[in-house]
């Protein structure tokens, strides 16, 4: 889908629909949408005195143009109250507006910068913003859907209408959005595929492709290479499966130094069924999504690789599957780290942990400056934060600060969870360094303590996004299945810290 940015009135332009705004107790009607009432001999202002239009967040009202337009119809989209508005709100109404339309077969849409001026949303900002509404929104995956008929019209094009002067800012803001957009809609397709298609080997080749197509540096490494490193622990956890293991390298280099000033890690276990502690049959099928944070980390430097901010940052993404099987892992095995610490497996389904743990140790030995690793770590982070939120722990607060401003600029969620020393307690073996799993309570916490074991100094926020990572209904601009949470809080945090 293409998201036009045209100089000239919503009222003058053609489509099958065109969406204007109403909010909650506006009084006066005024800008755009006053100048499509006036077309429409004032029925906008005639549905809002008989209270048939409120302004609600969401709400949607169509108006058949009748030719008073050279639009067929108008969509009054409320957006709540204007001092309450916020990006997100008009990302998940713009969202909303297109999927109803969609759904009756309108596809050619127009519409304005929704929000600009409001709540200090810029320009810029509202085309952004509009544009990732609408691609995040349209998203679907039906690839392996062969009955192409009750397939919903594709929207192939989006218009943005402003002013003359204004149009350099929205084409700005809305090609940001399209490339925000576009890397989540990357991220949620490899997050929805199944573990058949969706091998170690498979996101390889998609990071290959990635590189080829936005001029990022890759290197797989394979099994031999691993061991040389001395990988022991997810060579652990891969020993389970046919499928061979990848770690997988992405290098962005936006400045002339040599140094790497973030990597972004990303759990990569394609499919997790648990091991030899093998998980119960209902659901298991949800862990194809395993890998979510390995897909968010390849899509956030395929973004970055396309805004080009002056900053290194190098994705690192160890994948592999988790498996029964009579050579896999078992418990009570002693695995030995790239950091030369021994872990004791109390449980082959705490695998997460494991191979990040080799990823976190390789973050800094190639000298990263600081690491955000992105993790489907724990179901206990689903009980204490349901859907809602991301878990975010780390060493180093003042990037967990950025991290989780830049987590509400995109309307992604992080809620920071304790490291209390005292957690430790439950990780100590009796027969190696560490054990990789404590008792039931405060599992998410246990999870982060036994990754800050593999970091050392350097400042790391985790973020454990096993509820975020999948919606379980249309909600908003999220569609049941895969969110793509958090690429574009990725995103965000790299630009802010390359100014
Ligand atoms: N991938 C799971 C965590 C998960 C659960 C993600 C539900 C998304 C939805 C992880 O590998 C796992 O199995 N964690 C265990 C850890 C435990 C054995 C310490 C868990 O949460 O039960
Ligand atoms: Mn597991
Ligand atoms: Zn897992």
């Amino acid at each position: 889908m293409e998201v036009k940015v045209i100089a000239g009135d919503i009222v003058n332009v053609k489509a099958g629909a065109i969406i204007v705004n109403f909010f909650e107790g506006m009084e006066q009607l005024d800008g755009d949408i006053a100048a499509v009432d006036k077309a429409l001999d004032g029925a906008i202002s005639q549905l809002i005195s008989q209270n048939e239009i409120k302004g609600k967040l969401n709400e949607i009202t169509l108006i058949h143009s009748l030719g008073k337009l050279p639009a067929d119809r108008v969509i009054v989209s409320g957006l709540g109250k204007r001092q309450e508005l916020s990006m997100n709100k008009v990302r998940g109404a713009v969202a909303e507006t297109c999927r109803w339309l969609r759904q009756r077969g309108v596809y050619n849409i127009a519409t304005v910068a929704q929000g600009a001026g409001v709540n200090g949303i810029s320009l810029e900002n509202a085309a952004q913003t509009v544009t990732e509404g609408a691609i995040l929104g349209l998203y679907s995956f039906r690839r392996h859907m062969t009955k192409k008929d009750d397939e919903p019209v594709e929207i192939k094009q989006i218009i943005i209408a402003g002013n003359e002067e204004a149009k350099p800012l929205l084409e700005q803001g809305s090609t940001r959005g399209r490339i925000l957009a576009e890397a989540v809609n990357l991220a949620r397709d490899m997050v929805n595929e199944p573990s058949n298609y969706m091998t170690p080997t498979h996101m390889a080749e998609i990071a290959v492709k990635l590189a080829e197509s936005y001029g990022l540096e890759v290197s797989v490494l394979d099994q031999d290479q691993m061991a040389e490193l001395g990988m022991g622990a997810l060579l652990g956890v891969a020993r389970g499966s046919r499928q061979p293991p990848k770690f997988i390298i992405l290098n962005y280099k936006g400045t002339d130094s040599a140094e790497i000033d973030i990597a972004l890690v990303g759990k990569g276990i394609t499919f997790d069924s648990g091991g030899i502690s093998i998980k119960p049959s209902e659901g298991m099928g949800e862990m194809k999504g395993d890998m979510a944070g390995g897909a968010a980390v390849m899509a956030a430097i395929s973004a970055i690789a396309q805004l080009k901010p002056e900053i290194n940052v190098t994705a690192i993404i160890p994948a592999t599957e988790n498996m029964p099987d009579g050579n896999a892992l078992k418990p009570g095995d002693i695995l030995t780290a790239m950091n030369g610490k021994t872990i004791e497996i109390i449980s082959t389904d705490a695998e997460g942990r494991l191979i990040l743990a080799d990823a976190l140790s390789y973050a800094g030995k190639i000298g990263a400056r600081s690491i955000i690793d992105v993790a489907t770590l724990t179901g206990a982070c689903m009980v204490a934060l349901g859907r809602v939120c991301t878990g975010g722990l780390g060493n180093d607060q003042k990037l967990m600060d950025k991290v989780i401003a830049a987590g509400a600029d995109a309307g992604e969620l992080i809620w920071q969870l304790p490291m209390y020393d005292e957690f430790n307690e439950q990780l100590k073996s009796n027969v190696a360094d560490i054990k990789n799993s404590g008792s039931r309570y405060g599992g998410t916490i246990t999870g982060a303590k036994f990754l800050a074991e593999f970091v050392n100094n350097t400042p790391w926020v985790h973020l454990d996004i096993a509820g975020t990572s999948e919606s379980e209904k249309e909600r908003n601009y999220l569609i049941k299945g895969a969110t793509g949470v958090p690429v574009r809080t990725l995103v965000s945090l790299i630009l802010f810290l390359a100014k």
